[in-house]
């Protein structure tokens, strides 16, 4: 049995985190199983409005008696002003074809960390993480005297020493091969896409606070992996999206189980934000699409959210959000539980057969 310093403090027994899988990705039922499998479930909170936190918070504590996390995003700069003309003609035609009404720009709202915040301290979650930046220090005061465990997420060496001097307790390296949104800070630029394997050495080296493995880990040979590269833990979001608690749309499932190593690319086409998923239709011609195509995030995210939802229902892949890693040959159709129990026994046996490699 895998034992870390980072799991005796968090009472794992399994050095397993599943990822935080926002917007519908991971469900209370998935969340308490891998929390009462001995590892940690999450609760991906970012797009939920403050009463789902609450209830989503509920269906986990009733479901079990462990520890688990709830996730939001930092706090964003406000998305500039735009014209937005072509970001709407790029995507009309998908939102025709699912027979939607012409997508309208949508209206700036301020950014929800502030309303969502005090949801996830009354959650009951004994660990908050985050994506996308630092948190204020204010946020940070309110978390620690929760005692909640906290957990920032990083892409680079330089993201993860902002995070250390922020006072956060642990740090989620993510590779790029992770599936979903990557976590950098600053999305002006084309963003970090540092592999895993390179990563999480060069984190562990730089930082003193334990260090979670987070990018196309999908058995016990990338957790065993994981885990020779020092970190403490793995945080996987992909392998659980296939399971049977998984909330992703069917279709999406499907995709994932059906794709192959080089099928999924970075795009902000769905969102505004760099995020790597399974490339389809739409994300072909949106990044095809040139100057003005995408809006900034959230907007984007917003302007798409009709013709995801509608794409999920209809069972069409074409233009819907596949988000996954580059692990997806790896994935399986498997209740997550049995999936945990897996993943405990491969990480046990590949480090067993590590350990035969010695001379
Ligand atoms: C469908 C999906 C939704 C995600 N949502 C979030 C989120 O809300 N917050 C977050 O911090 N990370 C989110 N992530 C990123 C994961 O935390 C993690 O970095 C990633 O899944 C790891 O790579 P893997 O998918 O190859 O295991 C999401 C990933 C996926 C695939």
């Amino acid at each position: 049995m895998v034992r870390t310093d980072l799991m005796q403090r968090l009472g794992m027994t399994s050095p397993v985190m599943q990822a935080p899988l926002g917007g519908g990705g991971d469900t209370p039922a998935m969340t308490a199983a891998v929390s009462n499998a001995g590892g940690m479930g999450f609760i991906g909170a970012a797009y939920m409005t403050p009463e789902a936190v609450g209830s989503a918070s509920e269906a986990v504590r009733e479901r079990t008696n462990g520890a688990f996390g709830i996730n939001l995003f930092a706090p964003q700069r406000p998305a500039p002003e735009v014209d937005g003309q072509s970001a709407l003609s790029v995507a009309a035609p998908f939102f025709t074809d699912l027979g939607l009404e012409a997508p309208t720009l949508p209206a700036v709202s301020d950014d929800p960390f502030d309303r969502l915040l005090p949801a996830a301290l009354e959650s009951g979650a004994r660990l908050f993480s985050f994506t996308f930046g630092t948190l204020p220090e204010e946020a940070m005061r309110a978390l620690k005297s929760r005692g909640m465990f906290i957990i920032g997420t990083a892409t680079t060496v330089a993201e993860a020493l902002a995070l250390a001097a922020s006072g956060v307790d642990a740090i989620t390296a993510q590779g790029g091969e992770a599936g979903g949104h990557r976590g950098s800070f600053d999305t002006d630029g084309p963003g970090a896409v540092v592999g895993t394997m390179a990563l999480v050495p060069q984190i562990v080296d730089a930082v003193k606070v334990p260090v979670i493995a987070s990018g196309g880990i999908m058995d016990g040979r990338g957790i065993a992996a994981a885990l020779m590269l020092g970190a403490q833990a793995v945080q996987m979001g992909t392998a659980f999206l296939t399971t049977a608690e998984g909330g992703v749309p069917e279709v999406q499932k499907q995709a994932i189980l059906a794709a192959g190593d080089n099928d999924t690319r970075i795009t902000r086409a769905f969102s505004g934000r760099p995020a790597r998923g399974i490339a389809n239709r739409f994300m072909q011609t949106v990044d095809a699409g040139g100057e003005g195509a995408i809006l900034p995030f959230p907007l984007q995210n917003q302007l798409t959210r009709p013709m995801r939802t509608a794409a999920g229902k209809a069972g069409d892949a074409s233009c819907l959000s596949l988000w996954a890693g580059q692990g997806t040959r790896m994935s399986r159709r498997l209740g997550t539980a049995e999936l945990m129990a897996e993943l405990d026994r491969e990480t046990d046996a590949a480090l067993k057969r590590a350990s035969t490699l010695l001379d």
